[in-house]
């Protein structure tokens, strides 16, 4: 039996080793972590459990059946985070590059299902010279088996990607099917045809950094959600981005102790808005300032900056957030965050997480750019997410709410719950400028006559009454009690129920 157990444990330490020492220390000169000190990492210490050490391909060509090492280039199993079950893979540059066997494929398939019948997040760690060369279309169909349970786990598991290495060719389409995507800054990138390709194609010279890595994925794709130093911080923000989520679509996210009053006023937000209705104001301040603890956490902060959403939590329990963002380009609505607030939202209806939306937005940006890029249908996608979810709505206007972005904006006619304004809300179609110069175009040449229409159109709309009259609005509250009424808000909306008509499935515009 002694000899039994020794051979054993002389088994897994080759398995741990992976591509041995060697390998291991090119990773860590490339300041990479290796696939198992990365689940290390992610996971609570101790928590792991291993699945499929000892699988091993079964290619015969190219001299493969000489090199059949343990685990096949990527490590998996499950663990907890914070107590709480999650199926990882990671895969192991050390062996064969991480390329993409067969049987690779199905060790993360494995997991994946395990994961969707169990009802556990899958996180996955990229770090792969892609489909395995030498098993040609037995990589690929591997590649096609992960494609197809990304799309079946989509809204049923959260799935959450972390890129550490090369991703590149179709393989970023596994990824690219998930929740979130981290990237590492300087030692991961993204891309479906690598520099040389390009360099021969299109004659651009492109580094594989500049093609895409972490920054070019954060700020100019929007592919990637966040962007981070190194492993180690890569992995911290995975767990606390986990601790936000449910496990699954029929489970609440966690509840976790807070120590934040929920009546907590903040008199400081009754002077958050400005005076002048032209001048920007931090709409970060007021989502730290209702948020538990302060704890806000922002997904896609370097994309889009014109709209902000992220998770907080309100009396212990997970809230998205979208916001309009009056400190760039005024807050307006455009293609790039109507796409990033619409995919947001969805997320959030997929999983039952309630949604807080605050407004303060003068409209959708004009130009050719925009509408020869299609605005019309990108702007509609955050039209129909909001139209389309079902869970808590909460709206709070801060100012501008006009015209078709007031709507948007989980306004009560797309269903919102409890949308409630600030006593500075402006609720019209335009503000005063642009509809007086439509409306008194004859009276343009006056000064005096145009300052006056002006002011009555102020009066009359630069207001949150007119819509709180048609009910359109619920309550005019005070900024200082804005985390009471909103805390307040969800609490009533705990048992919320309300479905669609029965559909196969919608066609959102994309
Ligand atoms: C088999 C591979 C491999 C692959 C790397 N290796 N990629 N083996 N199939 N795809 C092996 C190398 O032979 C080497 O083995 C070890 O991994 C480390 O690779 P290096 O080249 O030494 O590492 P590095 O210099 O860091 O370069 C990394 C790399 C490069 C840029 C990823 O390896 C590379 O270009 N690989 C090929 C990438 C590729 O074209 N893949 C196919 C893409 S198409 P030894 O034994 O020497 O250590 C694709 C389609 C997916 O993936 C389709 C899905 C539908």
């Amino acid at each position: 039996m002694k000899d039994i157990l020794q051979e054993l444990e002389r088994r897994r330490d080759i398995a741990r080793l992976g591509g041995g020492e060697k390998r291991i220390e090119s990773q860590h000169a490339k300041g990479k972590l290796t696939a198992r000190e990365r689940i290390d990492l992610l996971l609570d210490e101790g928590s792991f459990e291993e699945f499929d050490m000892f699988m091993a391909h079964r290619c015969t060509d190219f001299g493969m059946e000489e090199n059949r090492p343990y685990g096949d280039g990527v490590v998996t199993g499950w663990g907890t985070i914070n107590g709480r079950q999650v199926y990882v893979f990671s895969q192991d540059f050390t062996v064969l590059g991480g390329s993409v066997s067969n049987t690779h494929a199905q060790k993360i398939c494995k997991i994946m299902d395990m994961a969707m019948q169990n009802g556990a997040p899958v996180i996955g760690i990229n770090d792969s010279g892609g489909a395995r060369i030498q098993e040609g279309v037995d990589s690929l169909a591997g590649y096609g088996e992960v494609f197809q349970r990304n799309i079946e786990a989509s809204g049923v598991v959260p799935q959450i990607s972390v890129i550490m290495g090369p991703c590149a060719g179709g393989a970023v389409y596994s990824p690219a099917m998930t929740d979130f995507i981290f990237m590492v800054r300087d030692s991961s990138y993204m891309f479906v045809t690598g520099p040389d390709v390009v360099k021969t194609v299109t004659n651009e010279q492109v580094t594989a950094e500049e093609l895409g890595g972490a920054s070019t994925h954060t700020k100019k794709s929007s592919v990637a959600d966040a962007a981070f130093e190194n492993d180690v911080e890569a992995l911290y923000e995975v767990r606390r981005l986990v601790d936000f989520l449910p496990l699954n679509n029929r489970e609440k996210p966690p509840v976790r102790p807070f120590f934040d009053d929920p009546d907590r006023v903040d008199a400081s937000l009754d002077t958050l808005v400005p005076d002048n209705p032209n001048v920007p104001y931090d709409m970060k301040e007021l989502i730290v300032k209702i948020a538990d603890e302060g704890d806000f956490y922002e997904i896609q902060e370097d994309f889009a900056k014109n709209i902000i959403t992220g998770f907080f939590r309100l009396e212990g329990q997970t809230v998205g957030v979208v916001a309009n963002q009056p400190m760039v380009l005024a807050g307006v609505l455009d293609i790039d965050s109507a796409r990033k607030a619409a995919r947001f939202v969805r997320f959030c209806d997929a999983f039952e997480i309630p949604i807080l939306t605050l407004v303060d937005v003068p409209g959708f940006l004009p130009g050719t750019k925009q509408e020869y890029d299609g605005v019309i249908k990108h702007g509609a996608k955050l039209l129909f997410a909001y139209g389309e979810a079902t869970v808590p709505k909460v709206t709070v206007i801060t100012r501008k709410a006009y015209g078709g972005a007031y709507v948007v904006m989980s306004s009560k006619h797309l269903r919102g719950d409890i949308n409630y304004a600030w006593p500075t809300s402006e609720i019209a179609v335009m503000g005063a400028k642009g509809a007086t110069e439509i409306l008194y175009r004859s009276e343009l040449g006056d000064a005096d006559k145009i300052a006056a229409r002006t002011k009555e159109y102020e009066d009359a709309f630069a207001n949150p009454f007119v819509a709180a009259e048609r009910g359109f609005i619920d309550e005019v509250i005070q900024p200082r009690s804005t985390r009471r009424r909103v805390s307040r808000a969800f609490a009533a909306l705990r048992n919320k129920k309300r479905q669609m008509p029965w559909k196969k499935h919608d066609n959102i515009p994309l």
